[in-house]
């Protein structure tokens, strides 16, 4: 059933698609749309030259305003170093001593040091400054310290590093290799392996101890204390405490003294600011070993 066209004088012209009669005025879009229309391709256009927009082969093209997302970053970071200057000129030139007794920059300081230690120094130390499995690397957490823990003494090491090439100021000391210089027979160092462990623990063999004591005494007293109580002023460690750098059973030990170990710390001097510096070196002694 068709019903009759109501098509009248002076409406527009039809599409010519008809349903049941239905038809479809050919209406023009509203000016106003059409011209929203044009806009948003001219703004496109404009837009792909001014910003970055095409994609090329490893990069997008840059746009002629020479606007990034790293640039963002860069004022954001620039902004944030304006707003600590202040701080940090301060954090950079009180006494060492000082930090502590000033709430504010103490607070400041912890903060912007753990993020320093998470990015500088959480590979080696691990990201809570336990020491990581691999051994050699010191837990900073504990009271034992290599090189002292007070904050003057902690400032120095980070500053310079230990045992580093980049830094003539870096902590220095070097532990013979008794074993391959030959300076120990193998059975004096049996004895002494056995007298080291007998300081915290269990020797393996127990006859050997006395002997080793000896062997202690003329040969690591000087470096290590006469009880082998360590010396901050060489960076031997404390035998006695049952911490270990790089371990207390017969076999590590025995590789330690048969060849030494020299670990190496690089220095922070030329990588970090003072204040950055100093802010580490707060974090690391407000973590319970500080002296
Ligand atoms: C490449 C590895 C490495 C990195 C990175 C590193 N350290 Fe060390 N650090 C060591 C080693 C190894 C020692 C122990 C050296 C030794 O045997 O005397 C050490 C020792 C120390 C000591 C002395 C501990 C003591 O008992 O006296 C302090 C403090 C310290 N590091 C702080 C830091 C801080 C803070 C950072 C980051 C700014 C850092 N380290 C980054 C390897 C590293
Ligand atoms: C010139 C000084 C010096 C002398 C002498 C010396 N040491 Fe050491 N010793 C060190 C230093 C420094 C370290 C720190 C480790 C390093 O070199 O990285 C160390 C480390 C050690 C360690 C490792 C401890 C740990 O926590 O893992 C043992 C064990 C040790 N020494 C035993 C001895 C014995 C035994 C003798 C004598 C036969 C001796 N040392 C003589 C300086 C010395």
């Amino acid at each position: 059933m068709t019903k009759k066209s109501e098509i009248k004088k002076g409406d527009p012209e039809t599409t010519g698609h008809s349903w049941d009669g239905i038809e479809e005025f050919n209406n023009p879009l509203p000016r106003w749309w059409v011209w929203v229309f044009y806009i948003t391709i001219v703004w496109g256009v404009l837009y792909s030259i001014a910003y970055p927009a095409w994609p090329l082969i490893n990069q997008a093209t840059a746009g002629v305003m020479g606007w990034s997302t790293r640039g963002d970053v860069a004022a954001e970071i620039a902004a944030a170093e304006e707003a600590n200057a202040e701080i940090n000129e301060r954090l950079a030139s009180v006494e060492l001593t000082a930090i502590a007794d000033d709430t504010d920059l103490n607070t400041y300081a912890v903060s912007a040091g753990a993020a320093v230690f998470r990015t500088w120094c959480a590979q080696c130390h691990g990201s809570g400054a336990a020491g990581v499995q691999a051994a050699g690397y010191p837990n900073l957490l504990d009271d034992s310290w290599l090189w002292g823990g007070d904050i003057e003494n902690i400032h120095y090491t980070i500053s310079h590093g230990i045992r580093n090439e980049d830094d003539p100021d870096a902590r220095y000391s070097e532990m013979p290799a008794f074993g391959r210089d030959e300076l120990l027979t193998g059975e004096e160092i049996d004895q002494v392996v056995n007298y080291v462990m007998s300081l915290s623990g269990e020797p393996k063999d127990a006859s050997l101890v006395e002997a080793g004591a000896e062997v202690f005494d003329i040969n690591c007293s000087a470096c290590h204390g006469e009880n082998a109580e360590g010396d901050i002023f060489q960076g031997a460690p404390n035998l006695a405490d049952a911490i270990w750098l790089y371990g207390g059973d017969y076999d590590t030990l025995h590789d330690t003294i048969y060849y030494s170990r020299y670990g190496v710390m690089p220095p922070w001097t030329e990588r970090l600011s003072e204040a950055e510096i100093r802010a580490v070196a707060t974090y690391v002694h407000q973590l319970g070993g500080g002296e």
